[in-house]
């Protein structure tokens, strides 16, 4: 694709009055395989603005990679199929738009950093090459200027030597520099919206806290908005401000950090808040692991699709697809007891009583 030079760049245009830098509105994305429907991803909402970052939770195959992959337009269809919702990015649908339009906000406005650094970088290019492909694409950068900004880019994401690395090939890197080159080639456009997909996991400790710093460093810097996929809930709890929690394809709560940590409402949210090992120290309780397994998103259980792993699961809960229970800052848990004070009491206690203790401090 050649750089179109009367090419507007969506992110330099203005988001339209009352709507949000990205809309996603009960988005569902089926797969049509031969051994049936996978629901991968079921009525999926959330709205995101500049600045802001966005995690999504939950365990494997709840639908996480997905629905970003959706968003990107990377799924192939079919047998992927749309099957609801829109995502509208600076207020254009997204699903409306053609491969061509795509291929001008892929990497320029939304970039993405892979789950799976290995299959995502092409063993046969030099590291430089690739970082710098974005750029001669989507900015017109010569080879030179692009070579020169790859190397820039790679000491920025702490790559020792980088004039040398440049010239060097995929399988010279670790693993843990691997994923920093792909942090490399997400940023190297400055995107609006940055979609990181676990992009820690396969890291030790303290590179996970360094990769994590510099995506926030770059929002603050760029005001671009991230969104942080992860299984584990500990991952986001200081970094995000906005939480969507995913179960079986399903969005089962949303909210602020805030919302989610202290004023979740849903049984699911409350699991994973208890199987956070930090939590489980503050409360000198062992870790309380969720039971069972997910559903198979080809044979979803009835009604509530989390109720045969749920504690306090009831006959409505086994029969009845819970609706969305919604508040007025935009809160919403797919339970039915949601609105119930007395249900509520059943969240985990560290939460609530380390709000209060934050309350009584600021006081
Ligand atoms: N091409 C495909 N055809 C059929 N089903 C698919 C396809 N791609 C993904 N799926 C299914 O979609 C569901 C959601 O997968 P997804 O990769 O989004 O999970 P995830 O939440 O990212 O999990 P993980 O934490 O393991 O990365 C899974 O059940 C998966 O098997
Ligand atoms: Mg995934």
């Amino acid at each position: 694709m050649k750089k179109n030079k009367n090419y507007v760049d969506l992110k330099d245009q203005p988001v339209p009055e009352g709507q949000h830098l990205l809309e996603v509105d009960d988005l569902k994305m089926y797969f049509h395989t031969e051994d049936g429907v996978v629901r991968a991803v079921d009525g999926v909402s959330y709205t995101l603005d500049r600045g802001e970052t966005l995690g999504v939770v939950g365990e494997s195959g709840s639908g996480k990679s997905v629905t970003a992959m959706t968003i990107m337009g990377l799924i192939s269809m079919p047998p992927g199929k749309i099957e609801g919702g829109d995502v509208r990015y600076r207020g254009r649908s997204i699903l409306e738009m053609t491969e061509e339009e795509m291929q001008h906000i892929r990497g320029n406005d939304i970039a993405m950093i892979f789950q799976d650094p290995m299959t995502s970088l092409n063993p046969v290019y030099k590291i430089g090459k690739q970082v710098g492909e974005g750029l001669r694409l989507h900015r017109g950068y010569s080879k030179q200027e692009a070579l020169k900004r790859a190397t820039e880019l790679l000491d920025l994401v702490g790559i020792p030597e980088p004039e040398k690395r440049v010239n060097e090939y995929p399988h010279q890197f670790s693993g843990g520099m691997r994923q920093r080159v792909m942090i490399a080639m997400a940023l190297a456009c400055d995107p609006d919206i940055l979609i990181a997909d676990e992009p820690t996991t396969a890291l030790d400790v303290t590179i996970q806290a360094q990769i994590i710093e510099l995506m926030q460093e770059m929002q603050e810097k760029n005001g671009n908005a991230i969104i942080m996929i992860t299984h584990d809930l500990g991952v986001v709890a200081d970094m995000a401000d906005k939480i969507m929690v995913m179960y079986a394809g399903r969005p089962v709560e949303f909210g602020t950090a805030d919302e989610i940590f202290y004023e979740s409402r849903h049984p699911y949210t409350w699991g994973l808040i208890r199987s956070i090992p930090e939590q489980a120290i503050d409360e000198k309780k062992p870790l309380t692991p969720i039971h069972g397994n997910p559903p198979s998103l080809m044979n979803l259980p009835q009604g509530c699709v989390f109720s045969p792993r749920c504690p306090y699961a009831t006959d409505k809960c086994r029969k009845q697809r819970p609706e969305r229970v919604v508040t007025e800052s935009g809160h919403y848990s797919a339970c039915h007891y949601s609105g119930d004070p007395e249900f509520l009491k059943n969240a985990p206690e560290t939460s609530r009583t380390r709000k209060d203790s934050e309350k009584g401090g600021e006081a």
